[in-house]
């Protein structure tokens, strides 16, 4: 069996050579890797460029908040720099289309939005003067996106049923929180099966800990493409 380009490979390692290390390892099994805010602040980009050069795709999730015009010249600057498949921004409707506008009409890398950080509770919201409940919000933040053009967003097993009814077939919907049947939850609240989240909705899969910390993550990679299979 080889790799399933719907399973993406978080690289929450604390050095690129650590990152590397596990790329090597993960061999043909896995073809599309995340690289997120911790190996951005050191060499995040060197990483993104030799995973391209290795044929692999990338997912910066850099999540991406500010004014539209930075937004959007942070977007081109990425894109130019031909290492990026998926970029995340928070899904406001500015910074949405800030990044749409930012990475250009051929269309080489997708924005996905995030709609609303899972570590939230409701009591959080209240907090930031939201008058929304959390489910709510996401909804409203998955209709934002498709007005803005992006291209998905980052949404729970639990929610990716919801965005793709709203998203429609082409919509991405990226979703972590994934757990082989068995494995440990470590801090996922809301988690599901790969088959669970493929039958929800999803197009793409974010498992991390359950590969990359397993005595032997290529044959954990290609169990749970296995799993995948049975969607
Ligand atoms: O190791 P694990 O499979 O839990 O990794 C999940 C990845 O997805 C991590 O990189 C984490 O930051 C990210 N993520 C998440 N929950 C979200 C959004 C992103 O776990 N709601």
């Amino acid at each position: 069996m080889t790799s399933d380009p719907r399973l993406i490979v978080p690289l929450d390692l604390e050095t690129r050579s650590d990152a590397e290390a596990m790329v090597a390892c993960l061999d043909e099994a896995v073809s599309f890797y995340k690289i997120g805010l911790q190996l951005f602040a050191t060499e995040g980009m060197a990483l993104a460029a030799s995973l391209k050069s290795a044929g692999k795709s990338v997912f910066l999730d850099w999540k991406l908040h500010d004014i539209g015009a930075t937004v959007e010249r942070a977007t081109a600057a990425i894109v130019a720099t031909g290492t990026c498949d998926l970029l995340t921004v928070h899904a406001e409707p500015q910074v949405m289309a800030a990044a749409v506008r930012g990475r250009g009409a051929e269309r080489s890398a997708k924005i996905l939005g995030v709609t609303v950080l899972t570590s939230l509770s409701e009591a959080d919201l209240v907090a930031l003067g939201y008058g929304l409940t959390i489910p709510d919000l996401v909804a409203r933040r998955i209709r934002q996106a498709v007005e803005a053009g992006a291209d998905g967003v980052v949404a729970s097993p639990q929610e990716a049923t919801l965005a793709r009814q709203i998203g429609g077939p082409d919509f991405l919907v990226v979703t972590p929180g994934i757990r082989p049947q068995g494995a440990a939850l470590d801090d996922q609240a809301r988690a599901a099966t790969p088959a669970m989240a493929l039958r929800a909705g999803a197009s793409h899969l974010v498992c991390g800990r359950p590969i990359t910390a397993a005595a032997a993550p290529r044959t954990k990679a290609l169990e749970i493409i296995h799993e995948m299979a049975q969607a």
